[in-house]
């Protein structure tokens, strides 16, 4: 009797990481994905044995062609989900006028259902096709809406951990919450995401920053993350001024704030960092606890260059973030890109060199990294037998090359093509866990 399992093969030019800062090929593979996972990997002519030992009979197969790779899928570790709409306005404005200027008005006008639904809808399907598999979101204050974007991402099929923001402090009188209901809208928006069930989505606990959240509430936050075992995200020491003014409210550090308050966890993404002092560093280090670095909102907000491989150098797992809207683009391609520069441009501007990125760096922080980082290393990031098959198919040869294809250039160079002069054009086809969404 034939089997009914359906299997999919993919063959053709693999590339992904396994440790930093290295960049495997897989020149002439395969990958059997059977549901959402990767059941078997390898070279071309090994894949008849493969075919016998997993008793593959009912299969389809996607042939690369020479100018396409399959690589994993992207991760975007901090996104304002809620934001959308204000890409690339009001970057005249350093952060703290710029969020109470541009950031809150939208956001709370984003109360209004069928307005959220539009723009959710738009920032799932715009980072879907530009490679974003996996999305850590700010999605909003009120917990109803941050439902319609949790609704959205299942509807497009993408990865996502999705966070109700808190805010009790220092905000506007008519965008803020009671610490009452501040703690209890966090607990009923992670108990319905939980009773939905859905594998690809869970909830983190979201602290707007140490400036819009009192001691008391990050305190409750931090336990109800502890208890459940659920992601946190936050931001960090994104602005002098930001960071000035946490040290006056607070009397202590930034990183020493949220570390009282018990936030400074293994499964904590901290945005930006670009002022951390190397105390706060080795103390981040220490919990275990990862970092957004997020170059297109810290050069676009004016905020300042993250000395990033520094941060890695000293322990800490880092990954990249849009930041959208601080961030204009949703494309992890070019935070990639913006991650160069700024570590680049860094090293032209400061005394002490904390080196530049290569390509091979960002693609590592653009996919493991971000796996590292979240925690879900043992699930995505890359192509190990057993991990879910979120992936890409890029082609470095698309309508927006410009005469590059008169020669031809090897798998690595296609690869390099698309980090540095690549958009959602070049990404033919994106899978989240064994699905085409794109
Ligand atoms: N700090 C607090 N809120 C925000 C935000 O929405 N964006 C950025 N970039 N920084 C913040
Ligand atoms: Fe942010």
């Amino acid at each position: 009797m034939k089997s009914k399992v359906k299997f999919q093969i993919f063959c053709g030019n693999i590339v992904h990481c396994e440790k930093y800062p290295e960049v495997e090929l897989l020149e002439n593979g395969y990958i059997v994905v059977l549901d959402s996972k990767i059941v078997a990997m390898g070279p071309s002519t090994t894949l008849e044995d493969a075919k016998n030992r997993l008793n593959i009979e009912n299969f389809s197969v996607t042939q690369l062609r020479p100018t396409q790779l399959l690589i994993p899928g992207f991760i975007d570790t901090h996104i304002h989900a809620v934001q959308y709409p204000n890409c690339g306005l009001g970057y005249d404005k350093p952060l703290l006028e710029w969020l109470n200027n541009y950031t809150y008005p939208l956001e709370k006008q984003m109360q209004n259902k069928e307005l959220a639904k539009r723009v959710f809808e738009a920032v799932v399907k715009k980072t879907l096709s530009h490679g974003t598999t996996t999305a850590m979101y700010f999605a909003s204050l009120y917990e109803n809406i941050c439902m319609i974007l949790v609704d959205s991402v299942i509807r497009n099929g993408q990865r996502a951990l999705v966070g109700k923001v808190n805010m009790t402090l220092m905000a506007p009188d008519d965008y803020i919450e009671s610490q009452t209901d501040s703690i209890k809208k966090t607990i009923q928006f992670i108990e319905k995401v939980k009773e939905i069930n859905c594998p690809l989505v869970s909830p983190v606990i979201t602290p707007r920053f140490a400036l819009s959240v009192d001691m008391t509430i990050m305190k409750k936050l931090g336990r109800i993350a502890r208890e459940g075992n659920y992601h946190i995200q936050t931001h960090i020491s994104e602005n002098p001024c930001e960071v000035k003014l946490v040290e006056q409210l607070y009397g202590k550090k930034y990183a020493e704030v949220y570390d009282e308050a018990g936030l400074l966890t293994p499964k904590t993404i901290l945005a930006h960092g670009v002022y951390l002092t190397d105390e706060e560093i080795e103390l981040i280090a220490e919990r275990g606890t990862g970092l957004s670095h997020c170059p297109e909102s810290n050069c676009l907000l004016r905020s300042g260059m993250c000395k990033v491989k520094k941060i890695i150098n000293m322990g800490v797992n880092v990954s990249l973030g849009t930041d959208i809207s601080g961030g204009a683009s949703p494309s992890i391609l070019n935070a990639m890109r913006s991650a160069i520069n700024t570590s680049i441009n860094s090293n032209f501007t400061n005394n002490k060199s904390y080196g530049c990125f290569d390509w091979k760096e960002v693609f590592y922080l653009a996919t493991l990294g971000g796996a590292k980082a979240l925690r879900m290393d043992d699930k995505i990031g890359n192509f190990k037998e057993g991990k879910e098959f979120d992936a890409l198919i890029i082609d470095a040869d698309s309508e927006n090359s410009s005469c590059d294809y008169l020669l031809p250039v090897s798998p690595l160079e296609n690869l390099q093509k698309v980090i540095f002069t690549g958009d959602d054009r070049n990404i033919t086809s994106v899978f989240v866990a064994g699905v085409k969404v794109k």
